[in-house]
């Protein structure tokens, strides 16, 4: 099929090259670059690139939860798959796993941590707005057992990373031991959505202001040491976290899985920039992961090749706060 020749005019509005465009029209260029195109009611030969927040949470002062129309992700989404997105025209691509997609309404749920520029920019946009591009959905989906035993562990954000993941193993008839921690109370989340999954819940928090005192791991070595029958273990968090994890069940002889949080640019393979060592041999994080035997990885490598940029992007987020305040004092002067 010949599509329309459409030229880009502005952040998200595209021109076409038509007497009458169609109404909605869909461009499939690369199998994972999709455009929803819907035209622009005031005027009509403009349609526009829509991936619009239609709802906006926010969860704790540092944690949000955007709910984005994104239907061809939201099709094709499964545990485990993660989107590359844009804010504006000219921002950062970053990695943000699919916490939930919803097929029937086109929408896919991302719960993000601001902790940087991006995600900081992220968390000024409101619902009604959009971002510039959703691409995916990437990576390989989940491995998901079934008819077992098994523990979930989720650190920080990756609590949400974890959630689709644990809705899987559930309806694959797991008993599921879920701990989440956190360094303190107002970090944890999800908190009666993987009670609902669970068996048990265990909460961990760093200061001891929520559930037990410590860490994971400490909750983890309890449940491997008793009577429970875990076969394998699910752990997203800090990669500190998941190192520890790692090193817990490799003890006990327990299959573990662990999603990387490598530094993402394509998502696609092509870059080399999510380089990973996994049993020695070297894997790309965004098409042959991000999840992996936890076993296999070489957790000291992947924390230096994370320390890389640390400079350029305390030196953005600094730049980007001194944005915020000096737009904050001219509003109020
Ligand atoms: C597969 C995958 C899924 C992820 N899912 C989520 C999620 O659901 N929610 C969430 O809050 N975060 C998630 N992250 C982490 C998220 O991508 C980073 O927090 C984000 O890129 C930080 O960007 P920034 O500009 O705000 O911060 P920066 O100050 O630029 O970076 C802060 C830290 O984030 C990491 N980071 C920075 N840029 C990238 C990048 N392009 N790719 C990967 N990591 C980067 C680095 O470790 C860095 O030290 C995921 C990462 C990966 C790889
Ligand atoms: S992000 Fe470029 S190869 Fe994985």
């Amino acid at each position: 099929m010949l599509f329309p020749r459409i030229e880009k005019t502005q952040p998200c509005e595209w021109e076409f090259d038509t007497r009458e465009p169609p109404k909605i029209v869909i461009f499939e260029g690369f199998d994972y670059a999709r455009f929803l195109l819907i035209p622009n009611e005031d005027n009509p030969k403009r349609c526009i690139l829509e991936y619009r927040i239609l709802e906006k949470q926010t969860i704790s002062p540092t944690l949000t939860r955007y709910r984005i129309h994104a239907p061809f992700v939201a099709r094709k989404a499964q545990p485990g798959n993660f989107v590359i997105i844009r804010v504006n025209d000219s921002g950062e691509r970053i990695p943000l796993t699919i916490c939930e997609s919803d097929p029937a309404s086109g929408t896919v749920v991302l719960i993000v941590q601001a902790i940087g520029k991006t995600t900081k920019l992220m968390a000024t946009l409101c619902a009604g707005g959009s971002l510039a591009d959703v691409v995916g959905p990437l990576g390989k989906p989940t491995e998901i057992v079934s008819d077992q035993s098994v523990a979930c562990i989720g650190g920080g954000v990756g609590t949400a990373e974890l959630y689709p993941i644990a809705k899987a193993l559930y309806k694959a008839g797991n008993r599921l031991s879920t701990i989440i921690g956190a360094r303190t109370k107002e970090l944890i989340i999800l908190r009666e959505e993987m009670a609902a999954l669970s068996h048990e819940l265990i909460i961990t928090t760093d200061d001891g202001s929520a559930g037990r005192t410590g860490l994971v791991t400490d909750a983890l070595r309890n449940l491997l040491g008793g009577s429970s029958d875990i076969s394998t273990v699910y752990a997203i968090g800090p990669l500190p976290m998941m190192k520890a994890v790692a090193e817990l069940t490799r003890g006990f002889g327990t299959k573990t899985f662990v999603s990387l949080n490598a530094v993402m640019v394509d998502g696609t393979g092509m870059c080399g920039g999510c380089r990973v060592t996994i049993g020695g041999t070297m894997k790309f994080a965004c098409v042959d992961g991000p999840e992996f035997d936890a076993h296999q990885v070489d957790f000291d490598e992947i924390m230096l090749r994370n320390r890389t940029y640390r400079e350029m992007e305390l030196l953005s987020d600094g730049l980007f706060e001194r944005g915020q305040a000096c737009a904050a004092q001219e509003a109020t002067s």
